[in-house]
């Protein structure tokens, strides 16, 4: 029990720490690629993930944007994938084991669960997500969910908000 208490403490800590960051990191700069570049970086750095990165919204499709990683997919459809579903949906989407996942697109087959998180525009709309791939099962919780959903809050995107 006492494990577990410091275990998901340390993942709160670091996660604190990641946000306040993010924050100071992106405080006074607009530019989207920027930011997603960087904020990628800070992400895989703190938590060793197996894949983090940005796609964009382009029409009806997400194109590849800042990672950090093994290459990637470069264009998704709107409803394909676990990234193409949260955009459709409009919500994050954490997914435990991607083999359960139905139509997950397998970019690499090391990656085993998944979190995909929307950036919005002023409006609600969907213009980009976040993807984590992690090359272990059940990486990803709410606790990962509240604070990606965070980080990519603190991001100030002029083009798009
Ligand atoms: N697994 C994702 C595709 C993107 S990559 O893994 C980087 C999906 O199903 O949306």
């Amino acid at each position: 029990m006492e494990e577990l208490k410091i275990a998901q403490g340390t993942k709160a800590e670091r996660y604190k720490l990641l946000l306040e960051q993010v924050k100071c990191v992106v405080e006074g700069e607009t530019d989207l690629i920027a930011n997603m570049a960087n904020v990628a970086a800070m992400i895989h750095e703190t938590f060793g993930f197996w894949w983090t990165g940005f796609y964009r919204v382009e029409g009806d499709e997400l194109v590849l944007g800042p990672f950090q990683g093994p290459l990637a997919c470069t264009r998704i459809k709107r409803g394909r994938g676990v990234c193409g579903t949260a955009w459709a949906q409009n919500e994050t989407i954490v997914v435990p084991d991607v083999e359960q996942f139905p139509g997950h697109i397998a970019c690499s087959s090391a990656s085993r669960s998944e979190i995909v998180v929307p950036l919005r525009d002023g409006k609600g709309d969907v213009f980009a997500v976040l993807d984590i791939d992690s090359a272990e099962l059940n990486t990803f919780d709410a606790d990962d969910r509240r604070w990606l959903e965070r980080i990519v809050a603190a991001m100030p995107l002029a083009c798009c908000r």
